[in-house]
């Protein structure tokens, strides 16, 4: 057996912060505002928390315990520890490929995002958006039946639009045509991949763990002061000459707008009966809590033997929700209706356009507005990078214990990928359906297949017995007896059942469409090629494990001397 040197968490405290950190990302303030407002408001909330209760805690919960017992016996690599889950079985080996490549794919358009994120920041920083004349006047202007310049969100449309190369393939590269002086989003692009890749390269304690320390207590201080801001805002409409303001634009009706179970025209009934309710809910669950991705398993592979899982998993995956709910719930939708009204929002509600149109707007407007954008933009930029570097780190466990590179060659080989795949979405930025394609294949279709075969592993092949024993050793709580029986019996036919609704659903749009696009076969095409380079590295590990004496059989050998001790002690 070669001797890599086994890595490990420093502390309970740092994985909570790491795993946490890959939970909480852009999908928590951007994507839920939009689908829980888009899909009933306070209903959307109904399938949610349930889909929480049966997929995100269950699920948490196992993949924590099988990466933490892959772990104890030497496997850092999804493949490597789901080919022990099942007993030393060579395809659930292959499997696990997926839960490498997916992923450091959704890695690649994530990164991207996240530069647009860090590049926002820059220009709050630099006060270009008052420069590029974007700068409304008094909202108050009377352009519209509410008084609102509503107009105004044209500009921050087209803005983005420009900045993020959406206007034609290739325009990204031409940002001196745009008279911008702020840093290009091709500078960075590259930044976050290398910043990302540092990080990995320095290591699971000095890397990951470090940045994930220092940049999750910022990321709390960066929202609960734009919470502060939000809270304290008075209804903008409210002037002197109409003390009264123009109904529709306070607080409350920001909140009303989020939350209220009735929507016009829509009971909380009709929301409930709602099948697309349903699969949006759950499928914000997945993308928010992070289950499924396989970047549990192998974050909690590098648990140490004997740490409390248990309770971790649970705080890791209450804080995301705490993120989500509360922060994000409150500051993001309630001051863009107080500013822009309802028909400033409505039609807006996808995780682009409110992160990068509406919200620019708002802050615009908001009193201190340039201080909270570079506030906001940078609490997404810190999100966005915790997240990311999750999504790397289980390629790189796979090189390294696969092949046997050493990091550097591991982080190079898997940077080299994710190069590629910044390259095809920077250049094939138009209309960003090279963006829509990764997200399609890796974000929605990769990560329901893997999440659903890894629940069916956990729950059905390497036993619920084995999940509970593996979950209550160390553990500061006691999770309740009846978490096998709802993966096994819940958890496992709702994925399923979900699965084949989306498919179903989906199957018109993206199927058969997109595959007629030249875009879409050459980012279909890399991730082909991409997904074959895992499996055949998983394939070369199997042979390596094998000549090395590594059993993925280990599971069975321990079941085995334990029927044999039982067995002796009750000969005697
Ligand atoms: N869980 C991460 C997010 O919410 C992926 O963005």
């Amino acid at each position: 057996m070669a001797n890599r040197k086994k890595e490990n968490w420093g502390s309970q405290l740092g994985v909570i912060l790491a795993v946490a950190g890959s939970a909480i990302g852009l999908g928590n303030f951007l994507r839920f505002p939009g689908q829980a407002a888009s899909h009933g408001g306070g209903a959307f909330m109904i399938p949610y928390f349930i889909s929480f209760l049966i997929i995100a805690i269950p699920l948490a919960w196992s993949e924590w315990s099988l990466g933490r017992a892959g772990g104890r016996r030497g496997f850092n690599s999804v493949p490597g520890i789901f080919g022990l889950a099942s007993y030393g079985k060579k395809r659930w080996a292959y499997i696990g490929a997926l839960g490498a490549f997916l992923p450091v794919s959704v890695s690649m358009y994530y990164l991207f995002v996240e530069a647009w994120c860090l590049a926002f920041a820059i220009q709050y920083l630099t006060g270009v958006f008052a420069d590029l004349g974007i700068h409304l006047p008094s909202f108050l202007a009377g352009t519209n039946g509410a008084g609102f310049r509503l107009g105004s969100a044209g500009s921050y449309s087209q803005f983005f639009n420009e900045f993020a190369g959406a206007n034609g393939n290739g325009t990204l590269y031409r940002t001196a045509d745009l008279g911008w002086k702020f840093t290009p989003l091709l500078g960075c692009t590259i930044f976050c991949l290398f910043f990302n890749y540092y990080l990995i390269y320095r290591g699971i304690t000095k890397g990951i763990e470090a940045f994930c320390k220092v940049a999750m207590p910022m990321l709390l201080v960066c929202s609960l002061l734009i919470l502060v801001r939000v809270l304290t805002l008075p209804d903008p409409t409210v002037t002197p000459e109409n003390p009264a303001g123009i109904p529709g634009h306070s607080f409350l009706d920001g909140l009303g707008f989020m939350w209220n179970p009735s929507q016009p025209g829509k009971t909380l009934w009709d929301s409930l009966a709602d099948p697309d309710v349903w699969l949006a809910a759950t499928s914000q669950i997945f993308f928010s809590v992070s289950v499924g991705f396989g970047l549990i398993v192998t974050y909690a592979s590098y648990v140490r033997p004997k740490a409390d899982i248990a309770l971790s998993s649970l705080t890791a995956t209450v804080s995301n929700e705490f993120c989500e709910v509360v922060l994000a719930g409150m500051i993001i939708l309630p001051p863009a209706i107080m500013f822009l009204g309802t028909s400033g929002v409505e039609g807006n509600l996808g995780m682009f356009s409110l992160g990068f149109n509406v919200l620019p707007n708002v802050f615009e407007q908001m009193p201190f507005g340039q201080f909270f954008g570079f506030l906001f933009f940078f609490l997404l930029f810190l999100a966005a990078v915790t997240s990311s570097l999750s999504m790397v780190q289980p390629s790189v466990a796979l090189l390294e214990e696969g092949l046997h590179f050493g990091r550097k060659r591991s982080v190079c080989l898997t940077g080299v990928f994710s190069t590629i795949g910044a390259v095809i979405l920077c250049h094939f930025s138009s209309g960003m359906y090279a963006l829509g394609t990764f997200d399609f294949w890796v974000g929605n279709f990769g990560l329901f297949v893997l999440a659903t075969f890894q629940t069916f592993l956990i729950a059905w092949i390497w036993g619920t017995k084995n999940m509970q024993n593996e979950l209550s050793v160390g553990a500061k709580i006691q999770p309740p007896a009846c978490i096998g029986w709802v993966l096994k019996y819940i958890s496992t036919p709702y994925l399923i059942l979900i699965f084949i609704f989306w498919v179903w659903k989906e199957s018109g749009t993206y199927f058969g469409e997109i595959l007629k696009d030249p875009v879409a076969q050459i980012v279909v095409g890399f991730l082909l090629f991409s997904a074959l380079f895992y499996v055949f590295v998983t394939h070369l590990a199997l042979r390596r494990w094998k000549r090395e004496g590594r059993s993925l059989t280990l599971f069975l050998d321990e079941e085995k001397e334990t029927e044999d001790a039982a067995k002796k002690e009750s000969v005697q």
